[in-house]
């Protein structure tokens, strides 16, 4: 049995276009990394490092520490008699929209479930999915699914944890990242209870041609179906120069343009000029006063160990 377990999660991009609450990309970077080690004095000792973003230290808040003590209770294992030290350097920005609480999250799960020989993924995922569910006040697995297992990820049951999992092709996206903090529990406030018709139509057409585009990498359909009519109309609001970044990035070159999770990100995905598209967008959001960053990242390969003893 191993007593020390070193494992990086890396962002992801929810929804991508028309898949709410059930799409979600796993990217190669950025991630956390986080480094969970069994102890002998019982409970969860968390211990947040200063090299990476603040995040709450108490472990009853934390994303990481909550999935790690929910894979405890249901692998049956008291918190009272095993002790985990945990340290989390948090790679992925809070509030970004890039699965930010969800990496945190698989990362505890996953450290835990390795360290405590649990080699039942559906456990590991609906512990995740608890500790997501700390900050953005309703779990949902359309992050946690694709840090977890990497690739594309569609949420076919929440309750019944049934995921499918599909290896994207080779592709290059454009995340650009305004200085916004969205929180995700405000913008779910946003979304409507209830799509027109016509509009829910319009998403099976969409969400098929993604799957579909997934399956034969045929970007450009990929791309000409990363549409949204369920969160995009509604919470571009929270993000000031959306519009702008928009017809930057498509100006510049790029095949489509979202807002990735709950925002404040957008990405695109470009065939080309991946770094002119990047700066297009901060471009355009420049233009609303508002400064942004972006980078350019590809599909990733899901959690993974990088260290054990
Ligand atoms: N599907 C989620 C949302 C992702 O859009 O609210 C953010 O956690």
């Amino acid at each position: 049995m191993s007593s020390r377990v070193r494992v990086e999660a890396s962002a992801t991009v929810a929804n991508f276009g028309p898949g709410y609450d059930t799409f979600g990309l796993c990217l190669d970077q950025p991630s956390d990394l986080l480094e969970m080690a069994i102890v002998e004095k019982p409970g969860i000792h968390l211990q947040v490092a200063e090299e990476g973003f603040p995040v709450p230290s108490d472990p009853e808040f934390n994303s990481a520490s909550v999935a790690a003590m929910e894979l405890m209770r249901l692998a049956d294992v008291s918190v009272n008699s095993v002790g985990l030290a945990i340290r989390l350097l948090k790679g992925v920005r809070p509030g970004s929209g890039l699965g930010s609480s969800a990496s945190s999250a698989v990362a505890g799960a996953y450290a835990a479930a390795e360290l405590l020989d649990i080699e039942d993924q559906r456990t590991v995922l609906r512990a995740a999915a608890q500790g997501e569910g700390v900050s953005s006040g309703a779990p949902h697995l359309d992050n946690v699914a694709p840090c977890l297992f990497g690739g594309f990820t569609v949420v076919l049951d929440q309750e019944r944890l049934r995921v499918l999992r599909i290896h994207p092709p080779r592709m290059r996206l454009v995340i650009c990242l305004p200085d916004i903090v969205v929180e995700t529990s405000k913008a779910r406030k946003l979304i409507p209870n209830e799509l027109r018709m016509k509009n829910t139509i319009a998403h099976v057409g969409w969400a098929s041609g993604i799957v579909h585009g997934m399956n034969t990498g045929d970007l450009k359909l990929i791309a000409s179906c990363m549409m949204d009519e369920i969160s995009v109309p509604v919470r571009k609001t929270l993000i000031r120069g959306y519009d702008l970044a928009r017809s930057s990035a498509i100006a510049a070159g790029a095949l489509s343009f979202s807002i990735s999770g709950s925002g404040p990100a957008v990405f695109t995905i470009a065939e080309n000029n991946h770094n002119e598209i990047g700066e297009a967008m901060v471009e355009g959001f420049s233009r609303a006063n508002v400064s942004a960053s972006y980078f350019i990242t590809s599909p990733g390969a899901g959690a993974r160990v990088v260290m054990m003893e």
